[in-house]
């Protein structure tokens, strides 16, 4: 039997180049494996857990799935659907949650995190944010998941819930493990941590135009280090050029190294190869946007298929815990 594998994007912004990077092209490339069945969702579910904007949160749960489509997703080969459509979801979590404790989770640096961003907001589903990402991913028995390198965390509570509840129970859940890609890590344009929907001025979007992307890549610190170190901004025009125009890589580095380097020219060859890259990836949502109809058929088929592989592990789990005869 192959395996399976699922990811998942937070419907809580659009999407960036680290989701990307670290996420979307690993999906895509599993996708085309006949190893895999790839199920993709949008996690909106998860968007609940900080304060969300509820009109915001409609579009979004669905523009995710527009995303998806736009960046070659294909629903002939993977089950797309929105995790709130399948109840399932919530009902693996709550027994999920039965082996998992409040301190373990307390202790996530995911969740000190969202502490610190939201003092007055943390609540029990923010709490138990690891925990509805390990039923994510069992119910459907994921084996792989691609997501980027800050979710490894998230992976060890989902391996952990399921060595437990094979131990406790009988259950027969796989440990999933990360696929990572390429860009598992992808910097942000401030040079300091990583590229985030929640820090202003460290990402670029997707959907973003040519003249934006030339705006924020030109915003990157570029302060010359003592002794021709490379300093963080300067590292991260480095790594976008390696992602977007390698060939152009080894002549930059010269140039740097041989202290002749206009920062402009590499700042605005990036800009240019990062939009070359996104612009057929826009084009293609334009035209999904026009067609709401095709995008509701998606869903209403990869919920479908969803349901059926959910049914079937939900039974088992209810069987096996004391829950159904
Ligand atoms: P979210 O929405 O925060 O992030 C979506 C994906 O993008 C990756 N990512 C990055 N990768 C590289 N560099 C970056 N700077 C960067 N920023 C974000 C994330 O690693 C992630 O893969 N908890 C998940 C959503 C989720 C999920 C799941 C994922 C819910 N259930 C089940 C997999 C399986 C999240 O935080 O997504």
């Amino acid at each position: 039997m192959s395996k399976r594998v699922l990811s998942g994007i937070r419907a809580t912004g659009q999407l960036h180049l680290g989701n990307y990077l670290g996420a979307v092209s690993g999906m895509l490339a599993l996708q085309d494996s006949s190893e895999y069945e790839t199920l993709y969702m949008v996690a909106d579910a998860h968007a609940i857990t900080t304060p969300y904007d509820v009109n915001q949160l409609r579009r979004q749960r669905r523009e995710i799935i527009i995303d998806y489509l736009a960046a070659g997703l294909d629903p002939q080969k993977s089950i797309l659907f929105c995790q709130a459509d399948i109840p399932y979801h919530f009902e693996l979590a709550f027994y999920f949650a039965s082996v998992t404790t409040v301190a373990k989770m307390q202790h996530l640096p995911t969740f000190k995190e969202k502490v610190k961003q939201y003092p007055n907001f943390t609540s029990l589903a923010l709490l138990n944010y690891p925990v509805l990402q390990a039923a994510d991913i069992l119910l459907y028995q994921g084996e792989l998941v691609p997501v980027g390198i800050d979710q490894e965390p998230h992976l060890e509570v989902a391996r952990n819930i399921a060595r437990k509840m094979n131990q406790d129970y009988g259950t027969n859940f796989p440990e999933p493990q990360r696929f990572a890609t390429k860009g598992e890590y992808i910097p942000s344009l401030t040079g300091e941590g990583k590229m985030s929907k929640s820090v202003a001025g460290s990402y670029i979007l997707l959907t973003d135009d040519l003249d934006t992307i030339r705006k924020k890549v030109r915003s990157v610190p570029t302060a010359t280090e003592v002794g021709g170190k490379m300093s963080r901004g300067v590292e991260v025009l480095f790594t976008l050029l390696n992602f977007f125009a390698p060939e152009k890589h080894t002549a930059f580095l010269e140039k740097f190294a041989g202290g002749t380097l206009k920062y402009v020219e590499l700042k605005d060859t990036v800009a240019q190869a990062i939009y070359q890259e996104l612009e057929p990836f826009q084009a293609k949502r334009q035209e999904i946007l026009s067609d709401p109809q095709y995008v509701d058929q998606i869903i209403a088929e990869g919920t479908e298929k969803a349901l059926v592989i959910a049914q079937d592990t939900i039974q088992e789990v209810k069987q096996k815990i004391g829950l159904a005869g």
